[in-house]
């Protein structure tokens, strides 16, 4: 018995008037003709159908906090880390649940399933912890939250970060974070990721660095992070994020970090919305952009998502949760607008944080998971352009949010009445051609 019947979809590699059945909560089978009775049966009408979207990268316990208690005026990382450094002692565990939940339930109705969020260690309390453990629990079955203990004030600074971390680990936080750049030295931050990676491996866990977020080309702890990853053999459990002072680097360095980061294994999670908006900010003009090396690092093999990072925080006052925004933002950025870097801009907010996160069962694929979203969209490409609509999302068979289909009705003068669809753009006419 098949639970739920998609037909007539378009896969993300192009294959058309696809169905998908699923049963059990897993994908039964992906063909087209599948027939069969069926519970329920989605008509796809010929639309895109993803695995669901993926942020490799978010702040679960400042979202929605924007001017809490003021905003952010200079705009800069080092204010909006001064910003949350006032919200923290005035957080209450029931407001950081109240505000992470609602950011879900805006994440499942863009499709977006699976989310990892670091936490702030550096509060003794460890209130934020304990408040994302217990949303990690509510919202298991309908996104896979993965939690980094993450010492916002520094591993070494903060006098009592070491110490909260490994208790947030104790607690069932799932990935060991850091921030080398925020550590007084240079020689700090490069001690701080080898202690880091030693407690990742010892206890079998994933790693994710903030790396270097900073346009200070002489900040170089991803050569520090890339070095233990091969030291302990960590290749494939790391992830680089922001990792942008490689934007300011010397090119011929620059080149040799690129290979030494592949040789290890690591991943890299840029943040384009919030870096292109935090970076620069000491800049007159020209202006850098301050996101990593996109083209350059997957030219090298190197694993790379797109993060959306913050969402309405002292970071990024705006973003809606639509990673179709984060890789939009990222090929503008990466200036990657050929046919096919914008159409691998929708791998790095699907396929590839899957990969980055170890997720089990991510596809569209006879056994994986039954979650996808179908897109108001006729390939990835003109998803991204569109920010298209979410039509269903599905979660282990079940559809879980709809947007109805969004149309637009025509009536214009000395014209003739039109209904539009996908693309909400004028209907396809003759070119005239002169005599
Ligand atoms: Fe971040």
């Amino acid at each position: 018995m098949i639970d739920l019947l998609l037909k007539g979809a378009t896969l993300p590699d192009g294959r058309q008037g696809m169905d998908i059945a699923c049963s059990g909560g897993r994908i039964a089978e992906v063909a087209s003709g599948i027939t069969g009775e069926a519970a329920q049966v989605v008509e796809a009408k010929g639309y895109l159908v993803s695995p669901p979207f993926i942020d490799a990268h978010f702040h679960m316990d400042a979202t929605l906090s924007l001017g809490m208690p003021r905003l952010n005026n200079s705009g800069t990382l080092l204010e909006g880390i001064a910003v949350w450094g006032e919200l923290k002692p005035l957080l209450t565990h029931e407001a950081v649940i109240e505000r992470a939940l609602r950011y879900c339930d805006l994440a499942v109705s863009q499709g977006l399933l699976a989310i990892r969020t670091h936490v702030d260690v550096c509060d003794d309390r460890l209130l934020c912890v304990e408040a994302l453990l217990e949303v990690r629990k509510t919202v298991a079955p309908y996104i896979d939250l993965q939690i980094v203990a993450f010492p916002q004030d520094g591993f070494y600074r903060s006098p009592t970060a070491r110490a909260n971390l490994l208790r947030a680990l104790d607690m069932g936080v799932d990935v060991v974070g850091g921030i080398p750049h925020g550590e007084r030295t240079m020689a700090d931050g490069a001690a701080s990721l080898k202690e880091l990676c030693e407690i990742a491996a010892a206890r079998g866990l994933l790693v994710d660095i903030h790396c270097d977020e900073s346009d200070d080309p002489w900040s170089r702890h991803v050569e520090a992070l890339a070095y233990e990853t091969q030291r302990l053999g960590l290749q494939g459990r790391v992830v680089g994020s922001h990792l942008t002072s490689m934007h300011s680097m010397d090119n011929y360095y620059a080149s040799k970090l690129i290979g030494l980061i592949a040789e290890s294994g690591m991943h890299a999670t840029p943040n384009p919305l919030i870096n292109i908006t935090l970076q620069g900010r000491h800049d007159t003009y020209p202006k850098r952009r301050g996101m990593t090396r996109v083209p350059e690092l997957r030219s090298a093999g190197v694993n790379v998502s797109f993060g959306h990072d913050c969402v309405m925080d002292p970071w990024y006052p705006l973003g809606q949760g639509d990673m179709l925004e984060a890789a939009s933002m990222g090929l503008h950025v990466g200036l990657m607008t050929s046919p096919e870097a914008m159409r691998w801009a929708f791998d790095a907010v699907t396929v590839n944080p899957a990969r980055a996160l170890h997720l089990e069962g991510y596809g569209l694929e006879k056994g994986c998971n039954a979650d996808f979203v179908l897109l108001q969209a006729k390939n990835p490409v003109e998803a991204i352009r569109l920010k298209a609509n979410r039509l269903k999302v599905v979660r282990r068979g079940e559809v879980i949010a709809e947007t109805p289909e969004r149309v637009a009705a025509l009536r214009l003068p000395g014209r003739p009445e039109a209904v539009n669809g996908a693309d909400y753009a004028p209907a396809a006419t003759s070119q005239k051609t002169r005599p």
